[in-house]
């Protein structure tokens, strides 16, 4: 019987993290090298949807999902969207090459892919913006207060200047740059470096707000130079002043710092935790020569990084 496949990136945030939960802008890339699959088999059985995903070692049918079950529920939303009042009888198998829990979307990147391939099974078409919020109400289970920016990305796979509640807005880049992402191995569960802002912000107003629009600030100088294709050495500055604030924040961590601190030193044009801090990924950006691509991943190999990914942001507009 025919397989049904569909796909879908990882991303970064380049600059506006945490600023982005409280209204300010942020801006995030999709990174194509890692992606979220999601393959349908039919099968001729009555036996319903079974969900396979060796990577988290699970094997179970969509009947028997626990209530909060990620995978069912972008499953079930989907379904319902599509006006499907039960699901297809087939095996549905859920792989991805995103290190979880690191920043780098994985959690939204296996909803849209599931998604799509629902979507493509029917012989339907959804808009990345209908996608995109099917997998923002999934994106509540892991976040509890998501501002939509990991969903928008990965579902419109397009650099996104991006505002909570508003339109998304498409971000022409005037000239393409290079960044090295480098994993620290740690695992950073989102929610709990969310909370962790939420109460210092509850508990220092003032402060934070103070933060925050620095964040913004620092994100709108970085929009501008990344459409016009502005000065490299800039942009980079702007984002070790957005690791600044991140780092007063408080959701930096020793392992962060430490790679960070290695790709400045191996000659990267500015360097940040990328996410949501205490552990996950951070991102470099480099000049776009082999030799200094190389320089900054192997620094940050000996600075402890479990795995490097090297991405374009491109400039090819689509
Ligand atoms: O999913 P992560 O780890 O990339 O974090 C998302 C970024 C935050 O701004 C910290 C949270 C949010 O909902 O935007």
């Amino acid at each position: 019987m025919q397989r049904f496949r569909a796909t879908a990136p990882g991303k970064v945030i380049l600059f506006g993290e945490h600023a982005v939960v409280y209204n300010r802008p942020a801006i995030a890339v999709p990174v194509t090298k890692v992606q979220a699959v999601a393959a349908l088999d039919p099968t001729p059985e009555n036996n319903g949807l079974r969900i396979v995903a060796p990577d988290l070692g699970r094997d179970y049918r969509l009947i028997d999902a626990e209530p909060d079950d990620a995978l069912a529920l972008i499953i079930r939303s989907t379904l319902a969207y599509l006006r499907r009042s039960s699901p297809p009888d087939a095996v549905l198998t859920v792989t991805s090459t995103i290190p979880l829990g690191r920043g780098l979307g994985s959690g939204a990147a296996i909803s849209t892919a599931i998604a799509r391939v629902l979507v493509r099974f029917y012989g339907q078409d959804l808009p990345p913006a209908e996608i995109s919020a099917l997998v923002y109400e999934v994106e509540k289970l892991y976040h509890g207060t998501p501002s939509g920016i990991d969903n928008t990305v990965v579902a419109f796979e397009q650099p996104v200047y991006f505002v909570r509640q508003q339109p998304i807005e498409r971000m022409p880049v005037g000239r393409s740059f290079t960044l090295v992402v480098g994993d620290t191995g740690r695992v950073s569960p989102t929610h709990k470096a969310v909370g962790h802002v939420r109460q210092q912000w509850q508990a220092d107003h003032d402060r934070y707000e103070q933060y925050f629009d620095e964040a913004g600030r620092i994100t709108t100088a970085a929009r501008a130079i990344i459409e016009q294709g502005g000065s490299e050495r800039s942009l980079g500055r702007l984002m070790d002043e957005n690791q600044t604030v991140l780092e007063a924040m408080g959701v930096s961590s020793p392992e962060l710092a430490r790679l960070i601190q290695a790709a400045r030193q191996a000659g990267a044009l500015g360097a940040k935790l990328s996410g949501a801090g205490w552990g996950g990924n951070m991102i470099a950006l480099v000049e776009r020569r082999p030799a200094a691509i190389s320089a900054v991943s192997k620094a940050l190999t000996r600075a402890g990084a479990t795995g490097i990914i090297v991405t374009d942001v491109a400039s090819a507009r689509r």
